[in-house]
């Protein structure tokens, strides 16, 4: 198994609801390792950057909107297969398709209000943790 990192952004609706503690055990009950983090609140210009890739498809305004509606928390997971193992915890896009027991089935509401963001593989990894964190701002522990 390889060591990875993945970048997860706690959304702002799960930060409004004061499940930030509770989401960030299911990462480290899992063994994940947050080795870095940070709440922003993003502006509409900082989310429309992350979320480029998506500028084409019909939800990118409302996702940008959405993502800068208020403080999130951004923190890298590092571990054993950080990438999948980020996205089986937190479910299905849709909450409605999520998997009992995910993070949104538990905390999302809506398809766009729907609690976290993983990265789906290595090189968008790389890319978004690098978007946010310099390599100064990520400290590294062996498990
Ligand atoms: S994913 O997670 O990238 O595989 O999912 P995808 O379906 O490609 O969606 C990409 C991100 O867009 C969000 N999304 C939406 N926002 C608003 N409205 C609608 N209808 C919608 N559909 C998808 C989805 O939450 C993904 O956000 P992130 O932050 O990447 O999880």
């Amino acid at each position: 198994m390889a060591t990875e990192r993945t970048l997860s952004i706690i959304k702002p609706d799960a930060v409004a609801k004061n499940a930030v503690g509770a989401i960030l055990k299911r990462f480290e009950d899992a063994g994940l390792r947050v080795v870095a983090a940070k709440m922003m609140h993003l502006s509409p210009e900082q989310a429309g950057g992350f979320y480029a890739v998506h500028k084409e498809r019909p939800f990118y305004g409302e996702l940008c909107q959405f993502m800068s509606s208020g403080p999130v928390l951004i923190s890298v997971l590092e571990g054993e297969n950080a990438i999948s193992k980020n996205r089986e915890l937190m479910g299905a896009t849709d909450p409605k398709k999520a998997a009992p027991g995910t993070i949104r089935a538990d905390f999302a509401d809506s398809i766009d209000a729907n609690a976290v963001h993983g990265s789906d593989g290595p090189e968008t990894a790389a890319w978004e943790i690098s978007f946010f964190f310099s390599q100064m701002e990520i400290a590294s522990r062996p498990a």
